[in-house]
């Protein structure tokens, strides 16, 4: 099966074979099955998140599980729960045009909803961990159907225990993982019924200050908010399907204050936010750009001249960039990002 429309890099691999998973009782038949149970499996969302570097011999689970609803509701929030195989940005507009705001900062990002939690996806001052309720999932190997609450899936930036193997138990967080064998079926969120809109970005402040927003005029609407995240991503990040990418391609570092505070003597413009446990976080983008790589190239992987942390498909349909490609410009930005700032940058999505 090929793979390049499967994968937001639209790079060139086969699955040695596909499965379409629509409904929990697909996976119950599949793991039913014995001649497939024991085999190795691969769960695939929007692809939006992943470098592909081969082939995959993994028997990859499509997951095509639909369906949007309210189903329930508190004294402060309501419960919405989406189908794993929906489109993440349809399902924020949906929230939005049923008058259940919340999302609307986390509008754009490509993907299907059973992908957010694993990489906990942020953007403009919201993670989905501060939207999240709970979620369903199917454990692979045992063939048990679960439900995780948030403190359960160990949420952390852009992290999830979804991310992580079993031994891996650091960070403090729970001794358990499910990177690999969980399959997330359906997932709820918990949309606050007294909406605050979340402002404190620079890019939005700057739209609420070129659309003549003043306190007279009230909160902006979700909507409008909506509105502007969209223009905001359109304007700085490449659209998938015309240029693909993976998004973010490394996390931001975080350095302690003695790191930061050196750092900042040889380059008092880098751009760093102190967190409240006392580190700093760096913008990658800002550290990538300041090694000159904006709008490079090694082969046909590049550096998009707009966001120095997307990685990007110089290529074309016929002859797009290889994960190869990807992995090499990616390990030379390491490199001399690490030369020059002594930190070692941290590759974001997931190399398959
Ligand atoms: N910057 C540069 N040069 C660049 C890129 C960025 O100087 O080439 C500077 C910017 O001027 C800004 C700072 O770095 O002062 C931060 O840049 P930006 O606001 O674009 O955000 P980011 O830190 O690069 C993160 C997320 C994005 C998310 C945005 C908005 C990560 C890894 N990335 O990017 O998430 O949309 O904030 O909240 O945390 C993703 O994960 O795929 C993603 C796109």
């Amino acid at each position: 099966v090929p793979l390049q429309s499967f994968n937001s890099f639209g790079i060139l691999a086969k699955a040695l074979s596909m499965l379409r998973v629509r409904s929990d009782a697909d996976v119950d038949a599949l793991l039913s099955n014995p001649s497939l149970k024991a085999v190795p499996k691969f769960v695939l969302g929007g692809g939006s998140n992943i470098v592909l570097t081969g082939d995959v011999k993994a028997l990859v689970l499509k997951v095509e599980i639909m369906g949007k609803q309210l189903v329930g509701e508190t004294a402060k929030a309501w419960i919405v729960e989406a189908g794993a195989g929906e489109n993440w940005h349809e399902l924020v507009r949906w929230t939005l045009e049923s008058g259940y705001p919340g999302l609307e900062n986390l509008a754009l990002i490509p993907g299907t909803v059973g992908a957010t939690p694993v990489q906990n996806i942020g953007a403009y001052g919201v993670e989905l961990q501060d939207r999240f309720d709970s979620l369903d999932a199917i454990d692979l190997v045992s063939g048990q159907h679960f439900t995780l609450s948030a403190a359960q899936c160990a949420f952390g930036y852009r992290d999830s225990v979804f991310k992580h193997q079993s031994i891996d138990g650091e960070g403090g967080k729970p001794g358990f993982g499910l990177a690999g064998r969980a399959l997330i079926t359906r997932v709820r969120f918990s949309l606050p019924k007294n909406f605050k809109p979340i402002l404190g970005y620079a890019d939005i402040e700057k739209k609420m200050a070129q659309s003549g927003w003043n306190a007279a005029a009230g909160a902006p609407s979700a909507m409008q908010i909506f509105e502007w995240i969209c223009e905001i991503r359109q304007a700085k990040l490449p659209d998938p399907k015309v240029i693909g990418n993976a998004g973010s391609f490394f996390k931001n570092p975080t350095v302690s204050l003695e790191q930061c505070a050196d750092i900042i003597q040889r380059e008092p413009k880098i751009v760093h936010y102190p967190l409240v446990d006392g580190t700093v976080k760096l913008a990658a983008g800002w550290l990538i750009d300041a090694c000159g790589w904006k709008g490079k190239s090694i082969g046909k992987a590049g550096v998009y001249e707009r966001q120095a942390l997307v990685l990007v498909n110089r290529g074309d349909r016929a002859n797009p960039v290889t994960g190869g490609e990807v992995m090499t410009l990616a390990k030379a930005i390491q490199t001399s990002v690490y030369e020059r700032f002594g930190i070692m940058l941290e590759p974001e999505p997931v190399v398959v």
